[in-house]
């Protein structure tokens, strides 16, 4: 089976003569031209409801119109200065804003950059800096961006650092808890106990532990699949940090702003972080990152450690602000508690119906449904993943995959019941075309996404 030849296809062919291969995830030839809340438009005019949002980085929805009027005002004004030398009354605001949001009850600091993976660079530096140490610690499977530091910390895909290492020095893994494939018999707490051993042992053998800054952690990791740790695991590690002067550092940039029912994801875990970093959807997918602290963390880095030429660009920084807005006057955090509940008994109705579905992972309108081929066994299977993304394609949702066979759920928080529900019937009538063999995959697909 080959490609039909559409624009859209035709137009996916020339990206990928000009386009470096690295920064092409090949998933099916979608080609938008334009984007309202949770609807995209392709450029042969087919609507699809969007289950992605932008890989979580359009939590307010496509276009907002508050986030489109404010830019335009800003823009009216001027497009950008660096705000390093000199500052803009929007910057001005959205610092205050931000610095407030550092979690903890003293005064809190923001420092800007303009991608996820930079802040990822920011949470390495200011744990160093503050600390006067050097280990990181961070996890296997966690994603936290594709700059040298990100990478380093990150450890979710080998090809990601292929041909390119040296990677940073010091810096640990240690595995995440998983509580879908715990041994047989294992309670939550039996799994927070066996990680937390594990997450020590480092320190027992080669890791000084005076000479470790900061453990980075994804609270629930997003690309490995949506996966939700034991809360006392959480609290164990956290409790082991504070215990010996280590910064504990949360990456928020896919699961914070609402995404997972409360404002920041770490939330659901009874701890409060020193360092916290944002990015995707902070702008509506423009690029901006911000990286939240104490004061004093987020002053022990001296002028130029950390800055950017763009980093708190007043046009991002107006997109910024009124996506933090929307996020208050819509009461968006809330409204992902109640319909990721909804969602979730969704997917339970359809996983009671085909048993490709293993594991239901939702939190907030947020989920990895986990795909395999025996429930017993616990087989992925990406396959059945790849046919069932490609086919609700076709059928005009967009979904796409985490870690080879997780459905990834991320619609924009916005979406309405309507749509949600529409969505369901839709991936039924997949599951259906899945159950029967009616999926034939293009060529092309069969090794696509990552
Ligand atoms: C948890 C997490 N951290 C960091 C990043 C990197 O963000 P960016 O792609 O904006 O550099 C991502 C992006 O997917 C992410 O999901």
């Amino acid at each position: 089976m080959a490609w039909e030849n559409t624009l859209g296809d035709q137009l996916v062919h020339e990206n990928h003569q000009n386009i470096a291969e690295t920064q092409l995830i090949q998933y099916f030839n979608l080609v938008i031209k334009s984007a309202r809340g949770s609807i995209v438009t392709d450029v042969e005019g087919k609507k699809y409801i969007d289950l992605l949002g932008s890989d979580s980085a359009m939590n307010i929805g496509h276009n907002h119109p508050k986030v489109v009027e404010a830019m335009k005002k800003q823009i009216d004004n001027f497009i950008g200065y660096d705000a390093g030398y000199f500052t803009n009354p929007v910057s001005v605001k959205l610092g205050a804003r931000l610095a407030a949001l550092a979690p903890g009850n003293g005064r809190g600091k923001v420092a800007y950059g303009t991608s996820g993976s930079d802040a990822t660079e920011a949470l390495i530096k200011f744990s160093r800096a503050a600390t006067g140490r050097s280990y990181i610690v961070s996890y296997e499977g966690a994603y936290h961006g594709s700059t040298y530091g990100a990478l380093t910390a990150g450890a979710c895909d080998v090809d990601m650092i292929r041909k390119i290492g040296p990677l940073l020095p010091n810096v640990v893994h240690v595995p995440y808890p998983n509580l879908y494939r715990r041994h047989p018999g294992e309670s939550e707490h039996d799994v927070a106990v066996r990680y937390f051993e594990a997450f020590k042992r480092p320190f027992d053998t080669y890791l000084p532990v005076e000479e470790t800054a900061g453990v980075i952690m994804e609270p629930i990791q997003g690309d490995s699949g949506i996966i939700i740790p034991p809360r006392e695991y959480v609290q164990l590690v956290y409790n082991f940090c504070h215990d010996h002067g280590i910064m504990f550092a949360v990456d928020e940039i896919n699961q914070g702003l609402g995404r997972t029912g409360t404002f920041w994801s770490y939330q659901h875990f009874g701890i409060t972080p020193d360092l916290l970093a944002t990015g995707k959807s902070l702008a509506c997918a423009l690029p901006m990152s911000a990286v939240l602290g104490s004061a004093e963390i987020m002053d022990s880095l001296k002028t130029s450690a950390y800055v950017f030429t763009a980093g708190g660009n007043p046009v991002v920084a107006a997109a910024a602000l009124a996506t933090l807005d929307v996020i208050d006057s819509e009461d968006l955090v809330h409204k992902s508690a109640v319909d990721g509940e909804y969602a979730k008994q969704q997917f339970q109705k359809l996983a009671d119906k085909y048993d490709c579905i293993g594991d239901i992972r939702v939190l907030g309108l947020n989920g990895g449904i986990e795909l395999v081929k025996d429930r017993q066994t616990k087989e992925p299977d990406p396959e059945a993943a790849a046919k069932i993304i490609y086919r609700a394609f076709q059928k005009g949702v967009i979904m796409v995959k985490l870690h080879g066979n997780v459905l990834r759920f991320q619609p924009p928080l916005t979406i309405s019941r309507q749509l949600l529900d529409r969505a369901f019937e839709i991936l039924d009538e997949v599951f259906n075309d899945f159950e029967h063999d009616r999926i034939e995959l293009p060529e092309e697909l069969i090794h696509e996404g990552w």
